[in-house]
């Protein structure tokens, strides 16, 4: 199995592309699901997550074609070409959606356009017991009739779905991401109450929009929909991934170099600028789509952070965050407010001689003067990458296991750190 051998105490200098985001891109492939005219994705990351999501699609009858690079406009991500002409088999099976989550997000769209569908039950995660009924209370607001039958969503509705004022009890990224996908098709108006904000949102309903849709307010906490009969093919690039765009601001950072995040803005950071500005980063946008990030304090100052929906800190940053704690020169109380068990890194840093105490949801991170190599492994994605990031600062030499949690969102890594002067060997 492929391991990363990481050698600490280089400072990072260099240039980083960042890929497409890994969460817009799921939907985004999803929403070609409402039409039966093409759709192309450009900026298409290289994760094994889109891998997943097209063999899900592929199994529906979508037809995929991958085009490589697209080098316009300095693009480098791959093209993808979405044909969902023929839908013959409306069903997810359970060994294609226990893979990822994200499958769930192929039942509001199979609704809506062809009025029925039968999705397996995701089931628990790593990172906590993750449920859909946000996206279930939101396809029966809008008329859909839905039956748990041995661990399966069954859902139909009579003729179209219809528009319908929606209030999510809780911001929920993917029931926002299900709802609005639906709604598009249904008949007359849907209002989104307490929608999540994030940039994949403001992203699917950037593409939704020019399929043909009529959503305004994404973006915001209330997100219109105008139901319309039919979409149409759309040529859509997709924004970049902040998070990835974050863990390579926390490289620049915990090793005191100075990197330049190619392909991303600024409004994408949101609040988290903030948090990397007090522990002693600066961020500079360089040109239209350029960020510069270094380090400018001497040591890394201590933030306490709590994880909440954009514009708020991600939770999608939580561990690699810690890790730039790990090395402060004070005390940080980081709190996770999104997943109940999403601290599956801390006992992972503290072998590698991290100070963190963790109580329920809130970990304790004391700054130590240095971290140590050791051989470790971790169950999730941003857990995986914060040990990357504990490696580069770590003394001697750390080796990484499970590579394939870090292949599911992040596009050649160790490539990337490479070519900032990072010292990694790929093992195979
Ligand atoms: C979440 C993150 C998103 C991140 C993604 C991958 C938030 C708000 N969302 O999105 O930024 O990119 O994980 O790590 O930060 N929930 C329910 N019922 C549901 C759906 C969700 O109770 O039907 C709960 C979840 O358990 C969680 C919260 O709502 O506590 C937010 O979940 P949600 O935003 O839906 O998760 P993702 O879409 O996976």
């Amino acid at each position: 199995m492929k391991k990363l051998l990481i050698k600490g105490g280089k400072k990072l200098h260099g240039n980083v592309h960042i890929a497409g985001a890994k969460n817009a891109t799921l939907p985004l492939m999803v929403a070609a699901i409402l039409t039966d005219e093409k759709l192309t994705l450009t900026n298409v990351p290289h994760v094994a997550d889109i891998s997943t999501m097209a063999n899900l699609l592929a199994n529906l009858g979508v037809e995929i074609q991958l085009d490589g690079a697209d080098k316009d406009g300095g693009n480098h991500g791959r093209v993808m070409i979405l044909d969902a002409k023929e839908i013959s088999n409306p069903v997810a099976p359970y060994d294609l959606v226990c893979k990822m989550r994200a499958s769930i997000l192929i039942l509001g769209p199979l609704l809506a356009r062809f009025g029925r569908a039968k999705v397996s039950l995701p089931g628990g995660c790593a990172i906590g017991t993750r449920p859909v009924d946000l996206h279930l209370k939101a396809m029966e607001k809008l008329g859909a009739k839905i039956e748990l039958v041995s661990g399966y969503v069954e859902a139909s509705v009579d003729g179209r779905l219809k528009g319908a004022e929606v209030n999510f009890e809780k911001v929920s990224v993917g029931a926002t991401q299900s709802t609005l996908m639906a709604a598009s098709l249904a008949e007359g108006e849907t209002i989104l109450n307490n929608a999540a904000c994030e940039p994949e949102i403001i992203d699917l309903a950037k593409c939704l929009n020019a399929m043909g849709a009529k959503i305004t307010g994404a973006g915001t906490s209330q997100i219109k929909i105008q139901g319309v009969e039919k979409l149409h093919a759309a040529r859509h690039k997709i924004v970049a991934d902040r998070i990835e765009a974050g863990t390579y601001a926390i490289a620049a950072g915990i090793t005191g170099g100075c990197v330049k995040l190619v392909g991303v803005e600024m409004w994408l950071f949101g609040g988290f600028k903030g948090e990397l500005e007090k522990a002693g980063l600066q961020l500079t946008q360089v040109s239209e789509n350029e960020i510069e990030v270094k380090r400018v304090s001497q040591e890394i100052h201590s933030v306490s952070i709590s994880t909440h929906p954009f514009p708020g800190f991600p939770t999608d940053m939580q561990a690699q965050f810690m890790s730039l704690m790990t090395m402060s020169d004070g005390i940080a109380t980081i709190e996770e407010t999104i997943f109940e068990n999403r601290f599956m890194h801390v006992m992972e840093l503290v072998r590698m001689g991290a100070n963190i105490e963790s109580h329920g949801n809130i970990a304790i991170v004391k700054g130590v003067k240095k971290l140590t190599g050791a051989e470790v492994m971790a169950t999730d994605l941003r857990a995986s990458v914060s040990m990357v990031l504990a490696a580069l600062v770590a003394d001697g030499e750390t080796k990484i296991n499970r590579l394939y949690h870090l292949e599911r969102g992040y596009e050649r890594l160790a490539e990337k750190l490479i070519a900032c002067g990072a010292d990694i060997k790929i093992l195979y």
